[in-house]
């Protein structure tokens, strides 16, 4: 027994000890999918995501010209991302579209780095704040960043689209779990998130119909290059019992999307206007599905 926990001791003061333990291909670009092998869950999570499609996206594929416009490329299958820099094109994996290793892997320090302080014998790791802050992602989400600093809130893209999962193990693989605590751990499925009907306010004002995004820190939809919409259908009743529907698109395409806390007026064609229907679905620029946003009947006030 005493004889053990001597070469314990001698162990842990080894200076060489992590060293011993570093996989070294971990420190070589693998794909992902090495990553699994102890962060489990995590690579779970990322599977569900939008970055693990970005270069297997069939819209991508297709509207890149079968990957043969380069500007397109770097983003979806970045090197190393950081602060507020567009990424170049790596040369393997690209398949793997935004990936754990292009995220944490530095060249400079040829470590993982990440928001926490941990030990990670496998490979070297360093902490890193910037990971908590919204400027990580504004390299790639250029138009949306620029949005969100104009609307001057103090949630950060990850508070809503790496939303906490509380404390959770960082790794499953035995035995390594066993010497580690479970540790504040963030969704990595990106989600989208889906606004609320709170988040739109429509009113009716004289001959004008106003919606206004209260909810939302960027524009709604926001996008760079994808194509999300909101459809806004109105159904006017007039007074003389005539109906009239109003139809429009509102995306960052053609340039209607709706801005943080900026009205959006829309014109009614004139007439005595007793009632007025709204509706407001939503597209998300990956899908074909069409969802119900809002639905509300706004009447004019009797005189
Ligand atoms: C290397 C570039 C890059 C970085 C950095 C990046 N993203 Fe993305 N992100 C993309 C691409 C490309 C897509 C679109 C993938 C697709 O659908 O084809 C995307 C999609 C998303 C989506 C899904 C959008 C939708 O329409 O459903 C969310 C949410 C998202 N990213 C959040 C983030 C957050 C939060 C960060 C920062 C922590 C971040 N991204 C950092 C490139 C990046
Ligand atoms: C500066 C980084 C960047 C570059 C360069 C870039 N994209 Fe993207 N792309 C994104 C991000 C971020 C998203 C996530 C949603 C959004 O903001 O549109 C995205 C989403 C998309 C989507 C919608 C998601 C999907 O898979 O259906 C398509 C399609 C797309 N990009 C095509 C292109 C094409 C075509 C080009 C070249 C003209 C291009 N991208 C260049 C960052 C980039
Ligand atoms: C053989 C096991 C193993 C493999 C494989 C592995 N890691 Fe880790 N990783 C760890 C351990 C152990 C920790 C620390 C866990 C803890 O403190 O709870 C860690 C922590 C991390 C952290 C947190 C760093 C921080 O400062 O916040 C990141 C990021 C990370 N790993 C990325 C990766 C990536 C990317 C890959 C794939 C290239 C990978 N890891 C593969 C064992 C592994
Ligand atoms: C688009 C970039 C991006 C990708 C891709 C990505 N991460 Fe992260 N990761 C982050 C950011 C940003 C944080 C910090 C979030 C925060 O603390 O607000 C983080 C946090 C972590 C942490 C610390 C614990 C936690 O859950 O916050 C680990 C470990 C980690 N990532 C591992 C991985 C692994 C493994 C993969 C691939 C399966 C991966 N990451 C893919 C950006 C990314
Ligand atoms: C207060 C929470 C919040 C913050 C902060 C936030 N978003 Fe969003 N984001 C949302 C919601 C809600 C949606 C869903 C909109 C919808 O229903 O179409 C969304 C949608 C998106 C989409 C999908 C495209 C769309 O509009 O449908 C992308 C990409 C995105 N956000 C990126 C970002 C980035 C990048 C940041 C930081 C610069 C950020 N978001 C900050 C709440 C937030």
């Amino acid at each position: 027994m005493r004889i053990l926990l001597i070469i314990f001791l001698f162990l842990v003061s080894c200076e060489k000890l992590e060293e011993v333990f570093v996989e070294e291909d971990l420190l070589q670009r693998p794909q992902a999918k090495r990553c699994a092998d102890c962060h489990a869950q995590i690579y779970e999570e990322w599977k569900e995501s939008r970055h693990y499609r970005a270069w297997k996206s069939e819209n991508f594929r297709r509207e890149s010209e079968n990957y043969g416009k380069v500007k397109c490329l770097s983003c979806h299958a970045p090197h190393q991302v950081d602060p507020e820099k567009k990424p170049v094109l790596r040369a393997e994996f690209r398949e793997d579209g935004v990936h754990c290793v292009a995220c944490h892997f530095k060249e400079e320090t040829r470590s993982m780095h990440g928001p926490l302080k941990v030990w990670s014998p496998p490979h070297p790791s360093t902490q890193d704040l910037d990971y908590t802050k919204s400027e990580f992602c504004a390299g790639c989400h250029r138009e949306t960043y620029k949005e969100w600093k104009l609307a001057k809130v103090r949630k950060s893209c990850q508070d809503c689209h790496m939303p906490s999962l509380g404390k959770k193990d960082l790794i499953q693989k035995f035995p390594f779990y066993l010497f580690h605590l479970a540790k504040r751990r963030t969704s990595h499925r990106f989600p989208a998130q889906k606004a609320k009907p709170e988040d739109i306010e429509v009113h009716l004002k004289g001959k004008e119909l106003i919606l206004v995004n209260v909810g939302v820190p960027h524009n709604l939809p926001t996008a760079d290059q994808g194509d999300p919409k909101l459809y806004l259908i109105a159904q006017i009743l007039y007074g003389d019992g005539k109906k009239r529907t109003l139809r429009k698109l509102l995306s960052p395409q053609s340039k209607t999307a709706l801005q943080y806390r900026v009205p959006y007026h829309l014109r009614i064609p004139d007439g005595d206007v007793k009632e007025v229907r709204v509706k407001i679905m939503r597209k998300f620029a990956w899908s074909d599905e069409k969802e119900t946003l809002k639905e509300l009947t706004l009447r004019t006030p009797s005189p």
